[in-house]
């Protein structure tokens, strides 16, 4: 065997260890290259964000959970990094990414493990994620002991008009831009169910990071039955319904809202479960965009019934 290639195998020497506020810049640049670069080998075009786009979702994890963020550095520069984020007793993964030419040596494996296990989660906690088709990464996640429950798809276009019916009626909860605490014990009623934590800080974070973003409570025969936010980007979740035959309104009535308060263009992540919100999407004209696969330790939540916020904060 030659040498060159047992020096190509062998790991470059890692350090790893808490993430700081001053790595966020460089973590925003590996995530921006490796979704480059699984983009190509995918054959999907490349990701429209820029790297510091995502720079107010990483200060966000670091502020909130702080314990499960991780980078590994090799030479002064960080080349993986991992995010766990504890809410209640759900263990979201959040973001985990290494530069496309260190990949495949056997460092994320030791990021990985650092970002779940350093924090200590409470026993019986549920680790999760929306995860990649990445073939590293899928394994690395059934590895930990997360299993594939649904696909998931992101859709997103300009929303058509579509008739409503009258059932399910979208009040606003608390003003425009700012989470009031009607809204925000609103949310936790369904979120504790449906995702299986509540997440005030969150709930925050989605109304600070996009301008113009709003609470809707949904109402039927003058009960609340759900919740959605509306976000000032675009993007229409997290919300849910108790019930999962009320998805469909719910996502119908959200995406109608959107429309008549002028975005342009709403993205959204829809469980595969979720067959009402998958309805009501495609009924509006959007087109799917790319897959994920959430997994997860156990059955958690009701994905029939939820519209997730997001890959991050799920
Ligand atoms: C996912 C990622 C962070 C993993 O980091 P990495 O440093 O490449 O991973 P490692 O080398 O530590 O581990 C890879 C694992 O996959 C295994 N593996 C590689 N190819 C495989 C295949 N085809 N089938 C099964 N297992 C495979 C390796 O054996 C190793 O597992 P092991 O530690 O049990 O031996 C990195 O590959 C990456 O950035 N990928 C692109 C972006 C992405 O998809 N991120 C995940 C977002 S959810």
């Amino acid at each position: 065997m030659g040498g060159w290639h047992l020096i190509a195998r062998s790991p470059p020497p890692v350090h790893i260890r808490p993430a700081r506020p001053r790595d966020l810049a460089a973590c925003s640049r590996v995530c921006h290259r490796a979704l480059r670069d699984l983009s190509r080998r995918q054959g999907l075009p490349p990701p429209r964000f820029r790297p510091r786009d995502l720079l107010p979702f990483l200060r966000h994890a670091l502020a909130t959970d702080p314990k499960g963020f991780y980078v590994a550095v090799s030479r002064g520069k960080v080349v993986c990094y991992a995010i766990t984020i504890l809410r209640e007793k759900t263990h979201f993964l959040a973001q985990f990414f290494a530069l496309p030419g260190t990949q495949s040596r056997g460092i994320g494996r030791q990021v990985l493990t650092r970002a779940f296990e350093a924090p200590r989660p409470p026993r019986g906690a549920t680790r999760c994620l929306v995860a990649s088709l990445d073939l590293r990464a899928q394994s690395l996640y059934l590895k930990f002991g997360m299993s594939p429950r649904t696909i998931m798809y992101y859709l997103s276009g300009k929303p058509r008009a579509v008739p409503q019916g009258d059932e399910l009626e979208l009040r606003q909860v608390g003003p425009t831009g700012r989470v009031s605490p009607r809204a925000r014990d609103l949310a936790a009623r369904f979120d504790r169910v449906l995702r299986e934590a509540r997440r005030d800080v969150d709930h925050r974070f989605w109304f600070s990071s996009s301008k113009g973003t709003r609470c809707f409570e949904a109402r039927l025969r003058g009960q609340t039955v759900g919740y959605i936010l509306v976000r000032g980007n675009g993007v229409i979740g997290p919300g849910g319904v108790r019930d999962p035959r009320l998805s469909e309104p719910l996502m119908s009535a959200a995406i109608a809202k959107a429309r008549d308060l002028g975005l342009k263009k709403v993205l959204v992540w829809v469980p595969g479960l979720n067959e009402g919100a998958l309805r009501a999407a495609f009924a509006a004209g959007l087109k799917v965009e790319f897959l994920t696969v959430w997994m997860s330790s156990r059955d958690l939540g009701v994905l029939a019934s939820y519209i997730p916020s997001g890959g991050v904060l799920f």
